[in-house]
């Protein structure tokens, strides 16, 4: 078994609570004028990133959650994608804010975006705190990102690894030792 060891701090909780500010302002002037959307959380590592954005959304908004297949204990995307808990609200004729923890492969968005599109939503937005740009297989256009990291693995603020860290503060980087 491999030894986990948090190395060192990606992204302070303070560059977290400063770039969630400036995303929620940014979303709040360009949907001002829009029909409500549905802000759908990703579970469960958007969970954290979710509550405090839609905490300084000052238009209405509905929220929602979604539970999508993740990588288990290990650290790499198989590229299988599967819903584990659909939305409660209809997405037909909605203008839709997925909100994210990362976007890694692509995989994920590639599936989700795609499905609410063609389940009828008026638009498909994209929300995410993290991306690793270098790690894409499929191409994903991300409308709010919060920082591009490198391709290590980020644990923290709602990112787990095996189901733990997700309750630190900032977002650390997790090595693997043998
Ligand atoms: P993708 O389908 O490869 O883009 O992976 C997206 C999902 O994998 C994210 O929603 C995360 O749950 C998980 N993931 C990808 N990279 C990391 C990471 O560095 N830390 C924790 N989870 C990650
Ligand atoms: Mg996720």
């Amino acid at each position: 078994m491999s030894k986990e060891i948090i190395d060192k701090i990606l992204i302070s909780h303070e560059d977290i609570v400063n770039k969630t500010n400036e995303l929620a302002r940014r979303i709040n002037d360009d949907y001002r004028n829009e029909e409500t959307p549905i802000m759908v959380c990703v579970l469960k590592g958007a969970v954290m990133f979710f509550a405090d954005l839609v905490q300084h959304i000052d238009i209405d908004v509905a929220i929602d959650f979604i539970a999508i297949s993740s990588y288990g204990n290990t650290t790499r995307s198989s590229g299988e994608v599967k819903m584990v808990k659909d939305l409660s609200c209809c997405v037909e004729g909605r203008n839709i804010i997925i909100v994210e923890d990362i976007i890694d492969s692509g995989y994920t968005m590639h599936y989700l975006m795609n499905s609410l599109n063609i389940r009828g939503a008026k638009s498909v937005k994209l929300c995410s705190l993290l991306s690793k740009p270098s790690r894409r297989v499929v191409p994903v256009e991300i409308d709010y990102l919060g920082f591009e990291i490198p391709d290590e693995f980020a644990i923290g603020y709602g990112l787990d690894f095996d189901e733990r860290y997700r309750n630190l503060k900032d977002i650390c980087v997790l090595r693997l030792e043998d």
